[in-house]
């Protein structure tokens, strides 16, 4: 096991040390920069189906979930085709409305999510296309499905996900701009202009590893005996706050709440004084303006700021009791690239509370009953 960990002291860290390749990995055969095409088999041999979509269904569990939420936002604003996202619990239960006009995503990891596959086998009853997107290649889920992608992140061991959250984010970035740029939605030079981007997300998650490895063991050090925190983002970043505090629940059993930055009005505003911890993402493309007042509120009642900012970011950062800097994307990548010092914090803070990281209690790496 040891070498297996390849000197890391846990899987979950070594994980998120492999994103700069794992994102790679998924993109590798797929984005080819030179010839400014996108390459997947699986959505161009059914594109037809997916142009003429109703509407796309992704349904998932957990941090597949939270991916799934982001590939809404992808889709909706690059392929203009209208998506929902409903976790597979349920939707399997609710007497949905699919007909053979839907086309179905299904998110998952470990592709042996008891829930996913029952949604799925709805699905396809129904008449649905159903597309997977898995890690574990011919997992049933990967079995089942009509046509997918692979993420290709390689064997996740921590029961908390990472590398296979970020994967995913890549899958459906590359899905949204190849329906858009089929579809006509995304014009040849955003299209190229986005891919040579989202190319260049290895180096930049490379970057903040290096640069935010020591300083979230810092800040880590000062909240270990926190019981609350709080996520906050709007945008492409309000389920990377989701994501954010599940990750820090599942490994540090301190109660997280993520929440769209806006929300923040409508409840947990009242939660906040001088002993609440609030994780807020912030960077400079999405709704940066509307994030500085959020920031006001918190601070014009003492809550304790640790925001997620672009290099050079003045406004929040004046305001951040600490500063976690990225560096500056399209809000579209943003959460592969803000992810990465949540997933650091949220790893530091467990482990210095002395918590069993890979195997939390309670929880499984694939869920494979109701
Ligand atoms: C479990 C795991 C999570 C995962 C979820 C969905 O709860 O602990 O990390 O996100 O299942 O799993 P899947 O394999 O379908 O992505």
């Amino acid at each position: 096991e040891q070498i297996e960990k390849g000197g890391y002291e846990h899987f979950m860290l070594k994980e998120i040390f492999e994103q700069p390749k794992s994102v790679h990995d998924t993109m590798r055969g797929r984005l080819l920069l030179d010839e400014g095409v996108i390459k997947m088999a699986g959505i161009w041999d059914h594109v037809e189906r997916f142009k003429n979509a109703n509407r796309i269904i992704i349904i998932a569990c957990g941090t597949s979930w939270h991916a799934g939420l982001i590939g809404e936002y992808l889709i909706e604003e690059y392929a203009r085709i209208p998506v929902e996202v409903e976790y597979a619990s349920e939707f399997r239960y609710r007497n949905p409305i699919i007909t053979d006009k839907d086309v179905v995503i299904a998110i998952s990891q470990s592709g042996e999510t008891a829930d996913t596959m029952a949604a799925l086998k709805l699905a396809k009853e129904k008449g649905a296309f159903i597309y997977g997107i898995c890690n574990v290649v011919d997992s049933s889920i990967a079995r089942i499905t009509d046509a997918g992608s692979y993420t290709h992140a390689g064997p996740e061991i921590g029961v908390a996900s990472t590398k296979a959250f970020t994967a995913q984010l890549t899958i459906l970035t590359l899905i949204a701009f190849k329906l858009g740029k089929h579809n006509g939605n995304l014009g040849n030079a955003e299209f190229m202009s986005l891919i040579a981007e989202l190319d260049a997300i290895p180096k930049k998650i490379e970057e903040v590893l290096n640069t935010t490895h020591e300083l979230t063991q810092n800040i880590a050090k000062d909240f270990v005996k926190a019981t609350n925190f709080l996520y906050l983002g709007r945008g492409y970043n309000y389920p990377a706050a989701l994501e954010g505090a599940l990750k820090l629940k599942e490994i540090s059993y301190i109660h997280a709440e993520g929440y769209p930055a806006a929300e923040m009005k409508h409840g947990p505003i009242a939660l906040i004084d001088e002993n609440m911890p609030i994780v807020i993402i912030a960077p400079k493309k999405g709704h940066y303006d509307k994030i500085v007042s959020n920031v006001q509120e918190i601070k014009a009642r003492k809550g304790k700021i640790i925001a997620v900012v672009n290099k050079g970011d003045r406004q929040v950062s004046e305001m951040a009791d600490y500063v976690i800097e990225i560096p500056e994307t399209s809000e579209c990548f943003s959460p592969i690239v803000a992810s990465v010092p949540l997933q650091l914090l949220a790893y530091y803070i467990a482990v210095y509370r002395g918590a069993n990281v890979d195997q939390p209690r309670n929880l499984a790496k694939s869920v494979t009953v109701e």
